[in-house]
């Protein structure tokens, strides 16, 4: 049986993401998506909530887990002998070629990367977040629930009546 692990920060979970996990599904007898946090990123979601929103995505045949330390050493916990990543273009490509040879080195494990649908080629997490804070439409983007999560980080709080003084 070959594990592979499709590891993110998500944040939150995207159809692009999704489409790369279902397509890894097909190469791999078990894809886990590893939930971590990105040191060079401030997340919009907690830790919790990003798994939740993962785990809610429910792609058929995968698993999403909390991911902590480094990514190599989740691999080795899990039995992994691939990471997955998606590469929408020459920017992600120039990011994650100095991670996967970082974990090549580290413990040999070889990462697998699946080009972006061009369909879903500019739907980034960061994007989306940005489209919602601004009322802008996303459910094409992102899954309904997180569609509701997110509108629900940018509901602008309410305004108390303004009180007059006496
Ligand atoms: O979706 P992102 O933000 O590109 O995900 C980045 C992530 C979480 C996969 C990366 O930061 C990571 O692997 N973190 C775990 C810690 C680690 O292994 N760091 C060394 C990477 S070479």
């Amino acid at each position: 049986m070959t594990t592979a692990v499709y590891p993110g920060s998500f944040d939150p979970i995207t159809l692009g993401h999704l489409d790369v996990a279902r397509r890894a599904r097909g190469l791999f007898d078990e894809v886990i998506l590893a939930v971590g946090a990105n040191s060079s990123k401030s997340h919009l979601f907690d830790s919790r909530q990003r798994l939740d929103l993962a785990r809610l995505a429910g792609v058929g045949g995968l698993r999403a887990e909390p991911m902590d330390g480094l990514l190599v050493d989740f691999c080795a916990e899990h039995g992994a002998a691939a990471i997955v990543k998606g590469l929408r273009g020459g920017a992600d490509f120039d990011v994650e070629q100095p991670m996967a040879l970082m974990n090549r080195h580290l413990s040999g494990v070889e990462t697998v990367f699946l080009l972006a649908d061009p369909a879903l080629a500019h739907v980034a997490s960061s994007l989306v977040k940005d489209v919602a804070r601004h009322a802008g439409r996303i459910d094409d983007l992102v899954p309904a629930h997180v569609a509701a999560a997110l509108a629900s980080r940018a509901a602008p709080a309410s305004t108390p009546a303004p009180t007059k003084e006496i």
